[in-house]
């Protein structure tokens, strides 16, 4: 027998040798919920290990990751006064502007500040826009997400990241900090997002479930591969710095192509109900979370993703998985 492939899978030593995808603790953005008030550190039942902070909090949890190395962030903003224009999502004594503030008082460079830039968690209705019979308006939500991306980066934030699916957003948004002399804030935009239920848990932490109908008329039908590369190449041509795929586990299919069909850092989007499935099965002893985990954050790399939002990147890191 010529091959023997087992040949290099002898031993350890042999087997990292020849290992083809490798992670960094660098590829891993981790996500927080922020809410008003003060001294708040409140569990999400449906995400186990995951909390809604306010802000003093949330600087105290952010410190200890610093330590460990987990020193990028993607904020995203709850329990703010809901209305039908979103005016909450753009204010700039929102909770979101407010955290990013005392995060980059506290932290300055040393913490790369990333913003959820949607406004499910913001409107009376739940939806990722503005709405008029019944129908998300395209144009008008445009208008208020460039309006919340510039409240965040006026903040400090480092970077934006609208997940709203709007046709024309990061266009809008580019301009708008453009003028703004925000040149240097960068976007990453959720390029690739399908309509998905593996986001059940998120919005249970964010509040921000439609009250009616869906969000099918504005993220993608999970069926589509091509219009998923069409999605990505608008958002890339109207300044996108990152591409993002989200859901990540049940659309590895949807990496691989965008890393080949763009020369942009493509990340993935480890959602809430990957996580929560993972996390409730060991929870009950049914699987090892440490090795599924890690699995999953190869899958993801040997895929095409050279960053990873995770809600498992705090375990990764603080606990030496890597
Ligand atoms: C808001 C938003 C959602 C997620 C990120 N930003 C929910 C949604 O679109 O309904 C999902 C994140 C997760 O499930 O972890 N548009
Ligand atoms: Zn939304």
């Amino acid at each position: 027998m010529l091959n023997r492939p087992r040949r290099l899978r002898k031993n350890p030593i042999i087997r990292e040798l020849v290992a083809e995808t490798r992670l960094s603790k660098d590829m891993f953005i981790y996500p927080y919920f922020v809410i008003p008030g003060k001294k708040h550190i409140h569990p999400i039942a449906a995400m186990p290990g995951i909390n809604h902070f306010s802000v003093d909090e949330l600087v105290k949890d952010v410190e200890h990751g610093l330590k460990h190395g987990l020193n990028k962030i993607l904020l995203f903003g709850a329990g703010e006064e809901k209305t039908s224009d979103a005016s909450s999502s753009f204010s700039k004594n929102s909770i979101v502007v407010k955290a990013v503030t005392e995060l980059k008082k506290q932290f300055g460079d040393e913490l790369y500040v990333i913003t959820d830039v949607c406004v499910c968690a913001y409107t009376t209705h739940g939806h990722c826009g503005i709405l008029q019979n019944d129908y998300v308006q395209n144009d008008a939500s445009v208008e208020v997400l460039a309006k919340m991306a510039l409240s965040h980066a006026r903040a400090g934030a480092d970077m934006v990241a609208p997940s709203d699916m709007m046709d024309g957003r990061v266009g809008a948004i580019r301009n708008l900090l453009d003028k703004n002399g925000l040149e240097n804030t960068s976007i990453m935009s959720y390029a690739i997002k399908f309509a998905s239920a593996y986001y059940g848990p998120f919005r249970e932490a964010a509040d921000s479930s439609p009250k009616k109908g869906d969000r099918k008329s504005y993220q993608m039908d999970f069926r589509n591969g091509n219009e998923a590369l069409k999605e990505a190449i608008l958002d890339e041509n109207e300044g996108a710095d990152i591409l993002m795929v989200k859901p990540a586990l049940a659309y590895l299919d949807i990496l691989r192509d965008l890393k080949e069909n763009t020369l942009l850092p493509v990340a993935c989007y480890n959602v809430s109900g990957e996580y929560s499935m993972v996390k409730i099965a060991a929870q009950k002893g049914l699987i090892d979370e440490q090795r599924i985990v890690m699995e999953n954050m190869h899958a993801f790399a040997r895929a095409g993703a050279s960053i990873i939002i995770t809600y498992h990147a705090k375990d990764i890191l603080n606990k030496s998985w890597l």
